[in-house]
């Protein structure tokens, strides 16, 4: 990565080109044709003296649709997509073993392979070991062939076989972060969660925490759709981050503000936002979430949002990704991307300047809460 002082200099460059200059100022190249390349010093940075682990910068990556989630997302596709982060600044990737039981840790791994490990950040996750079984066709929202079943595991000797797992799937010599994943109320699986709970705080949580000690990983912390486990992980081991999906985002914050922002500050810990766009809702999808039905009022609510963006000429999907990043214990936002079109356009909102009226705007009208902060 690079010395202090370039960081310093390059974040000086990148802050003065938001405030006064249009985009092509934080360009450090063009490709001709396919998009600006940036380097990642252009995007918002997390201050280098956090207490705990960050990932430098605040944009991230998220690869379920290098699993194939809902629909299938063909080799090209999704090459094209991760050539296009990594061409706009993004080195943080976040995978999980559950992600089309396998192949996203299978495709991300082979995009990084001639990537140096020092430039990048990565995160997968534990709690699901994999189990070959060609019989399997259709698991969850996973589509196209499969080739494993899952069992859940999150014993100590699971989960560091699940991280030795993913390292000979992803086949890079290190991970970052690790998050326990899907540990939580919502998660259909389970009868009682909270007795994998138990087993989580009797074995993943310390053997997490003993392989940060012994340098294996950087971090570890929940990977959750519901903020009732990341409080019980926060009040019963010492995780360093924690990605909250679905729980913070322009349409739903209030709980996350109320319940979980305080205390992961009390605990200098910080939040990887997942699923920015509520898995794609923000970004314009008739979709909420992954599964079910969608809750009543947040149509009416999106079309409200949408009338007040149109007036202040504001992209909605935009104000929605620079919205989940402001808050000073975020220390990533992670939108997923379909193809290269769409990871670019998520790099070029994290670089866009959106006036400060329309924050007001938002406030006034009661559409987000009081408190939450906004992007300056
Ligand atoms: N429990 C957990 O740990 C957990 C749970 C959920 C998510 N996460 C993490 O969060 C990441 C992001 O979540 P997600 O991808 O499910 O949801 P998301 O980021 O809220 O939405 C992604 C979807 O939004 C649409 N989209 C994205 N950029 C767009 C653009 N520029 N223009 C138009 N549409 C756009 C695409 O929909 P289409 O594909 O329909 O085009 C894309 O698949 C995951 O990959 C994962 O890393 C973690």
């Amino acid at each position: 990565m690079i010395d202090r002082r370039r960081f310093l200099q390059n974040a000086a460059i990148a802050a003065a080109a938001t405030v006064s200059a249009p985009l092509s100022a934080a360009r450090r190249s063009d490709d001709s044709g396919s998009g600006a390349t940036y380097e990642p010093d252009t995007l918002p940075a997390n201050p280098e003296d956090a207490a705990r682990y960050r990932p430098p910068y605040k944009l991230g990556a998220g690869t379920t649709q290098l699993g194939n989630i809902f629909k299938i997302t063909p080799d090209a596709q999704a090459e094209a997509m991760l050539e296009a982060q990594w061409q706009t600044g993004v080195r943080y990737f976040d995978t999980s073993p559950w992600y089309g039981l396998g192949l996203s840790e299978r495709r991300l791994g082979h995009f990084l392979d001639d990537k140096n490990p020092d430039d990048y950040v990565l995160s997968t996750k534990v709690g699901r070991l994999l189990i070959p079984d060609a019989s399997v066709d259709s698991v969850g929202n996973w589509k196209g062939d499969l080739n494993f079943d899952y069992r859940y595991d999150y014993t100590a000797a699971g989960v560091r076989r699940s991280v030795e797992d993913s390292l000979q799937r992803l086949g890079v010599p290190k991970i970052d972060i690790v998050y326990i994943h899907d540990l939580a109320p919502s998660n259909t699986d389970f009868d009682d969660w909270r007795e994998q709970l138990q087993i989580a705080i009797d074995g993943a949580m310390p053997e997490l925490t003993r392989m940060r000690e012994e340098g294996m990983i950087k971090a570890w912390g929940m990977g959750v759709n519901d903020i009732e486990p990341a409080v019980a992980a926060l009040d019963a081991a010492d995780p360093d981050v924690i990605l909250q999906a679905t729980e913070y985002s322009l349409v739903k914050h209030e709980d996350a503000l109320d319940r979980l922002f305080p205390r992961v500050r009390e605990k200098n810990a910080s939040v990887v936002i997942g699923a920015p766009y509520n898995a794609g809702f923000l970004a314009g999808v008739d979709r909420w979430h992954y599964g079910g039905e969608m809750p009543e009022g947040v149509m009416a609510k999106r079309d409200r949002l949408r009338a007040v963006a149109k007036a202040h000429d504001v992209d909605l999907r935009t104000a929605a990704l620079q919205f989940t990043a402001a808050p000073d214990v975020v220390s990533a936002t992670i939108p997923g991307a379909r193809n290269a079109e769409q990871a670019r356009e998520n790099a070029a909102s994290m670089r866009a300047s959106i006036p400060a009226a329309f924050w007001d705007e938002l406030k006034s009208e009661g559409l987000i809460a009081e408190s939450a902060p906004t992007p300056s």
